[in-house]
């Protein structure tokens, strides 16, 4: 876990922008005591997050319960794509609700009927069924069923290898952490599956040979070649950075798994619903993958995930056998239906737009501390300052967490650091942000930086 936040009230500076409100001290009180009430009732996993009490939520600000206003880079964590609260998700769950329709498993529903429509018309062609889930751990444990099934079934047992990558991150069920590339999270899996494995991302960073030739080398290392290979899994970024792949390595890995009959995954649970300024973040790529796992910002509210894909892929399970208890549950399909529309409505033109105002700001705070931010890059929404010890590329987890915690008693939120050594402070403001919260966000940030790293 990452270093805890300081629980001692303070006498902070008070802020009081449009946008922003901090009265000390900070951390309240009351605030502090609601927090070891849950300290004493929740597992220490639970105590990673910034002491920010959620009180109201709306559009890119958080409200807690004593006056205090956070501009929120978080999105909770990438989920609030459409701004917090937005009236017509919160429109489309009431009435949901005041239909007498909280539930219905398996069986059929108008409401399911409308997201999964809505789903495939805003995905590639060809990709044509479309599983409903509840989180986005579920989608790769899907999609890592799916692959395999599909390899075995082309190939016979032998085509059973699923690939991913070093570093990813894909949820934290069994199968989730196994296609997972953080070692230390698969430690108290023990018996790790030898038909799962992972080869370098090609981040260009600490990875440096970005050519597809490295993905042929990597796979020829662990003995395993094409004729093995089910499926192949990445994360359209890998969030610890946000890392993106080049796109002559994304180009030829599509072609080489369509060339291997291997079922290519973009994990896009972060990625998705307008983060990266478009639509689907493989657009970046200029491929379409055969498997796509949705969840987080597919509602901004509302546990829903999605797995969108290939019809040859997708019915491979008999009737029955591939399905989940919340499968399509009807209020959240309500929101998901809400949100998208609104995305596509404006919201996804505006994280562009926004994206640009963003991306140069990053780019600066990087530039200005050469020595200490080892990569500071955003693309869309969605950027990131990897904190480092002074001249390498160690991760400087204490550097990140005091950022995020200064930035947090001048109101500018973040959730606590992630990625490589917990060192990264991710960038991800809900994608109704404004041009003056993108300004003043900087601003708090690159002064704070500069504070920090003095
Ligand atoms: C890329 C990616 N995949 C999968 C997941 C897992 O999603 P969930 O936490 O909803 O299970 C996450 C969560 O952070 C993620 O970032």
């Amino acid at each position: 876990m990452g270093k805890p936040f300081d629980l001692t009230p303070r006498d902070v500076a008070p802020v009081h922008t449009r946008l922003r409100r901090i009265q000390p001290p900070f951390p309240h009180p009351e605030a502090v005591a609601l927090i070891r009430r849950l300290y004493a009732a929740e597992p220490v996993s639970m105590q990673g997050q910034p002491p920010v009490v959620w009180d109201r939520a709306e559009g890119f600000q958080v409200h807690d319960p004593w006056g205090n206003t956070w501009l929120d880079w978080s999105s909770g964590v990438l989920v609030a794509n459409a701004g917090h609260s937005h009236p017509a998700i919160k429109a489309a769950i009431h009435a949901q609700a005041d239909r007498d329709l909280l539930h219905n498993y398996c069986f059929p529903s108008q409401e399911r009927l409308e997201l999964v429509e809505l789903l495939r018309s805003i995905a590639p062609e060809g990709l044509d069924k479309v599983f409903l889930l509840t989180t986005g751990s579920e989608t790769t444990e899907c999609a890592l069923k799916l692959s395999r099934a599909h390899g075995m079934q082309v190939g016979g047992r032998r085509k059973s290898v699923v690939v991913s990558f070093g570093n990813a991150f894909h949820g934290r069920t069994l199968g989730a952490q196994l296609i997972g590339g953080i070692p230390a999270l698969k430690e108290w899996i023990l018996h790790l599956d030898p038909g799962i494995v992972q080869v370098p991302f090609p981040d260009g960073y600490r990875v440096t040979d970005t050519s597809f030739d490295s993905f042929l080398y990597g796979l020829s290392a662990l003995g395993v070649g094409p004729e093995d290979v089910a499926g192949v899994i990445v994360e359209t970024y890998q969030g610890v950075g946000p890392d993106f792949l080049p796109v002559e390595y994304a180009q030829r890995l599509r072609n080489w798994c369509a060339e291997q009959q291997v079922v290519l995954t973009f994990d896009e649970v972060q990625a998705g619903f307008g983060r990266c300024g478009r639509r689907w973040g493989f657009e970046l790529y200029g491929v379409v993958p055969d498997l796509i796992c949705c969840g987080k910002g597919i509602s901004s509210s509302l546990p829903l995930g999605a797995v969108i894909g290939r019809e040859v892929v997708m019915d491979l399970f008999p009737a029955g056998s591939m399905t989940s208890t919340h499968t399509g549950n009807p209020v959240c399909c309500a929101a998901a239906v809400a949100n998208i529309k609104a995305l596509e409505g404006g919201l996804i033109d505006n994280a562009r737009r926004m994206g640009e105002v963003l991306a140069p700001r990053i780019r600066a705070i990087g530039e200005a501390h050469p020595e200490r931010i080892g990569v500071a890059k955003s693309v869309g929404l969605v950027g990131g300052l990897q904190c480092v010890h002074p001249g390498t590329t160690d991760p400087d987890p204490d550097t990140a967490h005091a950022v995020i915690e200064r930035c947090l008693e001048q109101g500018l939120l973040f959730f606590g650091a992630v990625g490589v050594g917990g060192a990264c402070v991710k960038i991800c403001p809900p994608l109704c942000i404004t041009r003056e919260g993108i300004e003043e966000g900087c601003d708090v940030l690159a002064a704070t930086v500069a504070e920090v790293t003095a």
